[in-house]
């Protein structure tokens, strides 16, 4: 059998020797040489079981770049000096499986041979796309959902996160019962496999999985932001497609979930508001540092003859509409009364198809799978952008 790849990321050659001395027979070691703002790229590219992450000088920035490397999909274990519980608290919450000691050498082969699978057997896994709304009912969950659909039944494992905790109505909108929580799987992330989590969630007939806050809403404030990225680079070890409903805002919370994605659709409706926000937006995810290729514009129901065209969309908001959802009221209202999808309750309507015929490729595209936006550069735009935000 193949050595499985571990990365290690450490700031003293020390402590590189001793990783590498515990586990040079059993394993094949990377040792980082990219800058904190490459890291993620570095474990994109190399792709290795397990990232082995030493706690730094800076251990707040070390916890967030471990969030960012397991919302990328890494499996990561932490090492320390000593077992400081800030830092041991600090790593479990930003998503780490383990805390050792950097001297255990026992403990290191022991955790590898655990958690490692060998290296073409894994990899970052599926794609997290967001949708951000740039106001309020401009269609989001009714894409989401059959979308999710859509690309269940085009054959891949899709899992539709309803990220707003207190009114999501993702699981209405398929008829679904609430079951098992988001916070009951961020309870049992450690011993949750693939087979557990699919049992657990609520599915939809088409297979189609559901995960939202829905029957516990009274835990849903203890959701912290880094448990948001965590959670998505989970999902998305197991899942095809994992689409996030309910980002609203620049809070904290839609932060880490549109950081933890690897698209984000910005979803707009033929009306002023709707275009002064979407540019707005844009220009703040530039400014986080979000490329071009991780942003897209979906304008929902299009209609050919109104004054705002996707041409004056795509001349305000410099970024072309990447796809148009025809308005079909009657079908999307019937849809989420009956609590099912389009496809069933309206399989001809232009909408269905456009879902069909225009979003599920817009997901297969490549490069959409690019999520490289440092915590570093995130950090640094988002410091100097304090207070911009409401004020463009
Ligand atoms: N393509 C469409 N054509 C016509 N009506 C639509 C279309 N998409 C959504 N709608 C209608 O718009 C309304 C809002 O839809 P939906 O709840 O999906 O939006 P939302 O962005 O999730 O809203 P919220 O801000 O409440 O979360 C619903 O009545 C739905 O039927
Ligand atoms: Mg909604």
């Amino acid at each position: 059998m193949q050595k499985p790849k571990v990365l290690v990321i450490a700031e003293e050659k020390k402590t590189q020797s001793a990783v590498t001395g515990a586990l040079k027979d059993i394993a094949i070691i990377l040792i980082s040489g990219a800058a904190p703002e490459a890291l993620v790229a570095e474990y994109t590219e190399n792709s290795p079981s397990v990232v082995i992450v030493a706690v730094s000088s800076e251990p707040a920035f070390t916890f967030k770049a471990i969030a960012d490397l397991v919302a990328a999909g890494a499996l990561v274990i932490v090492i320390g000096q000593t077992k400081d519980p800030d830092h041991i608290l600090g790593a479990m919450r930003a998503g780490a499986r383990e805390f050792l000691l950097e001297t255990d050498r026992e403990g290191l082969r022991r955790a590898v041979h655990e958690h490692a699978k060998p290296s073409e057997t894994r990899g970052p896994g599926g794609t997290v796309v967001s949708f951000f709304p740039t106001r309020g009912g401009v269609g989001c969950t009714s894409i989401a959902t059959n979308l999710g659909h859509a690309l269940q039944k085009a054959g891949r494992r899709v899992c539709v996160v309803d990220f707003d905790l207190h009114l999501g109505d993702v699981l209405s909108f398929l008829d679904l019962p609430g079951t098992y929580s988001i916070t009951d799987v961020l309870a049992n992330i450690g011993r949750l496999d693939r087979d557990l989590l699919d049992a657990s969630i609520a599915r939809h007939a088409s297979g189609l999985r559901v995960l939202a806050q829905s029957g516990k809403v009274e835990e849903a404030d203890h959701v912290r932001p880094l448990e948001v990225s965590q959670l998505l680079g989970f999902l998305r070890r197991h899942y095809d497609q994992v689409l996030v409903d309910g980002v609203r805002g620049f809070d904290e919370m839609s932060l880490a979930a549109l950081d933890a994605s690897q698209k984000i659709l910005v979803v707009l409706t033929q009306d002023v508001p709707a275009v002064r926000n979407a540019k707005r937006c844009l220009d703040l995810f530039r400014r986080l540092g979000y490329g071009d290729n991780k942003v897209s514009l979906l304008v929902n129901r299009f209609q050919k003859n109104p004054d705002i065209t996707a041409r004056v969309i795509e001349e305000t908001t410099g970024l072309p509409v990447a796809a148009t959802l025809s308005n079909d009221y009657h079908a999307a209202i019937t849809a989420i009364n009956r609590g099912l999808p389009l496809q069933s309750v309206a399989p001809r309507s232009r909408l269905t198809k456009d879902i069909e015929q225009h979003l599920v490729p817009l997901l297969a595209e490549p490069g959409h799978g690019a999520g490289k936006v440092g915590f570093f550069r995130n950090l640094l735009a988002r410091k100097a952008d304090n207070g911009a935000a409401g004020t463009t």
